[in-house]
């Protein structure tokens, strides 16, 4: 018999279907034995009869989260037994067979609550268990339909998606790169992109003139709540545009994600308000202001954008860097400035952040297109001809073969996502997300690899050296944690 998914029961009163799915709950009545079975559609109750021998048997000794195929006959509930609270509270299904298609052990942790007064640490190690509960389900199934939406909305607009590659070349945004070594080239290394900043550029000079990507990115930087070490961003670029054009794109696309997708809930205000850089610090003390007028509604979104950012800053060793991304132009107020080099810490960039509820949830600008203002941003960081070259010159070659003006943003899709799903940090909506140390505490990822792959690399992995002189009682021990230091990498 075809499986009928449990959402669809109720047209089926009075008929003989199959379902599938796992036990929610079972409570024992003697002779009648009621069942909760729940596939990714529903749940719906169940009952076993003495009447039907073998079926109520067998019910007596399944437990949750068996696996079970169940023959059954829909039925109307008597009337006093109506919960009119539930999608299938009318109906219940009478158990004819039940084949059991895989047996379980009693979960290491409550799956049913939402989870929150659970070690998280126990809750990452059993994560696929963790990744059932209710709230779990609607967090990985929401951000599915937000992804669905954001693609047909830039699909509409003409956006193409394409992919960039996650093994390349290690550039500066401002984070450390996570690096592979590579068997073929050994001593040589590829990086994971930080962003797909420079091949999204790089599309813009093959003619693409609008690009997305769902786009994962690869920092290693210290976790925090709204940090994660591999993270998603909706990454955007196009040609011909201006900072207004894609402010109004992004601002159309939220506002139309937020209605759709999630009609519950109010933009406080339309269009967003911006603010200059310098105004939200002196009139908020930061760049990413919480605007809510009440906190306490979790279906309040307040967004803003804040404009005019300071293009350069300086380091703590008195070199000039960028704020935010060194591929910015600056605005076209401060080119002779850029050009000439005076004035830096005036230099504003053509830079955008979107902020929601507190929170940075994007940022993009638009970009220098001409080779000879990329080199100025160089120059001014302390970069010699040789290293501009070594480093960029396939970005300045692709500048001086008719690249168009163009400009883009890319959003924290998990930031987007915690806030729209009222959680306090982005691994609640994350599937398999990193610990505050960068653990993958199911996987045991970071982990060791074999003699023969480190070889293979020509890799030597330091042992911790031993302390100099120490006296003999105290060598054993300094040994011992040299070779848990080791073991640890
Ligand atoms: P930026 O570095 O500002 O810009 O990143 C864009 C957005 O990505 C989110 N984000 C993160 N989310 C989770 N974990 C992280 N470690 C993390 N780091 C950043 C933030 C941020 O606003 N290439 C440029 C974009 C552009 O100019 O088009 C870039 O990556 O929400």
């Amino acid at each position: 018999m075809p499986r009928t998914y449990i959402k669809d029961l109720i047209n089926k009163i009075g008929e003989e279907i199959s379902v599938s799915g796992w036990i929610d709950v079972r409570r024992d009545h003697g002779k009648l034995i009621f069942v909760d079975l729940r596939d990714m559609t529903g749940k719906i109750q169940m009952v076993a009869l003495p009447s039907h021998k073998e079926a109520h048997e067998l019910a007596s000794t399944i437990r949750p989260e068996w696996v079970v195929e169940i023959q059954g006959k829909v039925n109307q509930r008597p009337e006093k037994m109506i919960n009119e609270n539930e999608p299938n509270g009318s109906i219940e299904l009478e158990i004819l067979s039940i084949n059991i298609l895989n047996e379980a052990i009693t979960p290491p942790l409550d799956i049913n609550g939402d989870g929150k007064e659970i070690d998280e640490e126990v809750r990452l190690k059993y994560r696929y268990l963790d990744l059932r509960r209710p709230r779990m389900q609607k967090n990985i199934r929401n951000r599915h339909k937000v992804l669905k939406f954001i693609r047909n909305h830039l699909d509409q607009e003409g956006f193409v998606e394409i992919e960039t590659p996650n093994l390349t070349k290690s550039t500066p945004e401002g984070a450390r790169d996570y690096i592979v070594p590579s068997r073929l080239e050994k001593g040589n290394f590829y990086a994971l992109p930080q962003s797909p900043q420079q091949y999204k550029q790089l599309l813009m000079a093959s003619c693409v003139e609008k690009y997305f990507q769902v786009a994962r990115c690869f920092r290693d930087e210290d976790t925090r709540g709204d940090r994660q070490p591999e993270f998603t961003q909706i990454d955007i670029e196009l040609s011909f545009s201006t900072q207004e054009e894609i402010i109004q794109l992004n601002e159309k696309l939220l506002i139309e994600l937020v209605k759709n997708v999630y009609p519950e809930k109010r933009i406080q205000q339309i269009p967003f308000p911006r603010f200059t850089y310098k105004e939200a610090m002196e009139k908020y003390n930061s760049d990413s202001p919480d605007l809510r007028e009440d906190k306490n509604d979790p279906n309040l979104l307040a967004f803003c954008w804040i404009v005019d950012f300071p293009f350069f800053k300086k380091t703590d060793n008195e070199q000039w860097t960028f704020t935010h991304n060194p591929f910015s132009a600056p605005q076209t107020t401060c080119m002779d400035d850029l050009m000439k080099k005076e004035n830096i810490e005036n230099i504003l960039a053509a830079q955008y952040d979107i902020v929601l509820n507190g929170y940075e949830i994007g940022g993009g600008s638009i970009r220098n297109h001409k080779p000879e203002y990329l080199k100025k941003v160089f120059e001014i960081m302390g970069y010699d001809n040789e290293r501009i070259e070594k480093n960029f010159n396939y970005m300045i070659e692709a500048f001086k073969s008719g690249t168009p003006p163009h400009g883009g943003i890319a959003w924290g899709l998990d930031r987007v996502m915690m806030i729209l799903e009222n959680e306090p940090n982005i691994r609640e909506v994350i599937a398999f997300p990193k610990t505050g140390e960068g653990k993958d505490l199911m996987m045991k990822a970071p982990s060791e690899v074999s003699a023969e792959q480190l070889k293979e690399l020509r890799i030597k992995i330091e042992k911790e050296s031993k302390p100099a002189a120490a006296p003999a009682s105290a060598k054993a021990s300094a040994s011992k944690k040299a070779k848990e230091g080791q073991k640890k990498k």
